[in-house]
């Protein structure tokens, strides 16, 4: 499978206010639940997520793949917590830093241009990383994994929701899968997961799916291209537009037959 990025730039969707963007946001968000989040979570999810998880001011959290800021500042203003975002694109770090400023979260929370694999951080530093909808861009988990392992602090809690596949000796769903989405696919089971997470050495404490929700937004983001089909191909191009619909098509299907899903999972480092 060609493993080069052949779909729309995350710079283009981290643009959040760009004419294609805010139509294709309104379509599945609305005004209300749109947060700035580039991914299929909802506020409705962190807020469920944030007691879970234990979130409280005196945590410091790492969001790994930051995006766009949205979940980050999200959990920073509900929580009073730090947040620290590493992210690999420039306009997302830049969209992030704003949205900080713009909400007097300036001080709680900190946007570093960066790759996850050799993060900017010393060792022991956070008490909890959490990473949203990203794990699909590692091709090295086990790798991630232990950089990861490496910044929390002992006894740090690592969560990270992710779309989870069973998809192998499947070349046509994978090139579809990989073409309308933005960086090479590295997907993964749930088997796989736990194997490269134990190999990195943290523990699994739990693992949860997440559809129902998960499913409707993976409609939303489908039909939010469909509907405005013509202007985001004027904007973000007629090929990029029509492998996306075609991802989404093909995810949908995927998570109708049960050979997609979405797991949250939870694991913690020893002490
Ligand atoms: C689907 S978006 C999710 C963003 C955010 N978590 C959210 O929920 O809004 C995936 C993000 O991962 C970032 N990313 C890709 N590779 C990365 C890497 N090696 N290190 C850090 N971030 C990366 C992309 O630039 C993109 O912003």
């Amino acid at each position: 499978m060609n493993e080069k990025r052949i779909g729309v730039d995350y710079s283009e969707l981290h643009q959040l206010d760009s004419p294609a963007n805010r139509l294709i946001r309104e379509s599945i968000w609305g005004i209300e639940d749109d947060i700035g989040q580039q991914s299929f979570i909802t506020p409705r999810y962190l807020d469920q997520l944030i007691p879970r998880l234990g979130i409280e001011k005196t945590t410091h959290v790492l969001d790994v793949g930051s995006g766009a800021g949205g979940p980050a500042v999200y959990i920073a203003d509900r929580t009073g917590c730090r947040v620290s975002g590493i992210e690999i694109n420039e306009v997302g770090v830049d969209v992030s830093r704003k949205l900080a400023k713009n909400s007097g979260l300036e001080e709680q929370t900190g946007f570093h241009l960066g790759d996850a694999m050799e993060m900017p951080f010393t060792e022991n530093t956070f008490d909890l990383a959490i990473s949203l909808n990203v794990m699909n861009v590692f091709s090295d988990k086990t790798g991630l994994f232990k950089e990861v392992l490496r910044v929390l602090k002992p006894s740090g809690t690592w969560a990270f929701l992710s779309g989870t596949f069973e998809i192998s000796g499947d070349e046509e769903t994978k090139q579809k899968m990989a073409r309308g989405y933005l960086i090479p696919q590295y997907y993964d089971s749930l088997e796989s997961y736990r194997k490269k997470l134990e190999s990195a050495g943290f523990r699994i404490e739990e693992i949860t799916e997440y559809v129902a929700d998960f499913r409707v937004q993976v409609k939303n983001w489908g039909d939010a291209y469909k509907k405005h089909s013509t202007v985001i191909a004027e904007e973000q191009g007629e090929e990029n537009t029509r492998y996306h619909i075609e991802y989404f098509d093909t995810y949908l299907k995927l998570v109708d037959e049960g050979r997609a899903s979405n797991h949250l999972v939870i694991c913690s480092k020893p002490e």
